[in-house]
């Protein structure tokens, strides 16, 4: 078990674009009896109703979903590159059907009862605040609709307050 530091928000350095977009992300929910994560590239970081956040987009499909939407917590851990083998395992395997975590060679550990990734360098615990299932009325351009939707499977939007972040 790795030793993580409450690190302060303020003194947070990075780029949102590449952290998200590049690097990618674990999304954990869920509890000690049941937890799971799954990988996440879309998303962001910023300020909303007065409070820290972060948004997420997850798919009906995803069993993660299943435990955001019956908690009120969790977590997003960021790993350093040598850990991109188990980025793309738990982005192509399904919790529901298998212990991923064991496969991907990864473990959860647990802060204020919220599911984070051991072997993650940096992790935000998150509230959240909303949750907003973008429909076809959403978007302004039909475009998106056709490119991202066109098998129904659409995103929730979680916005979630970050009430603490770790660093090792
Ligand atoms: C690089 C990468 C990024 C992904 N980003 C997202 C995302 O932002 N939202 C989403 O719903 N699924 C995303 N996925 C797909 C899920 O991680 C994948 O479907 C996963 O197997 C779901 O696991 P679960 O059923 O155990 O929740 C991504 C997959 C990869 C490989």
């Amino acid at each position: 078990m790795h030793m993580f530091q409450p690190l302060p928000i303020e003194l947070i350095e990075c780029n949102p674009f590449t952290r998200f977009g590049q690097d990618w992300a674990l999304l954990s929910a869920g509890s000690k009896t049941e937890a799971n994560t799954m990988t996440i590239s879309w998303g962001g970081m910023g300020v909303l109703w007065g409070k820290n956040v972060v948004f997420v987009f997850v798919r009906d499909s995803r069993y993660t979903k299943e435990l955001i939407d019956e908690g009120g917590f969790f977590s997003l851990t960021f790993l350093e590159e040598q850990y991109r083998k188990a980025l793309n395992f738990c982005g192509s395997h399904s919790g529901r059907t298998s212990d991923k975590m064991s496969s991907a060679g990864l473990s959860f550990d647990f802060r204020h009862s919220i599911p984070y990734v051991d072997e993650g360098s940096f992790v935000l615990l998150c509230e959240k605040l909303s949750a907003t299932r973008l429909t076809q009325d959403s978007f302004l351009s039909p475009h998106i609709m056709e490119k991202f939707y066109a098998d129904g499977d659409m995103h929730t939007m979680y916005v979630a307050e970050v009430i603490e972040a770790l660093a090792r």
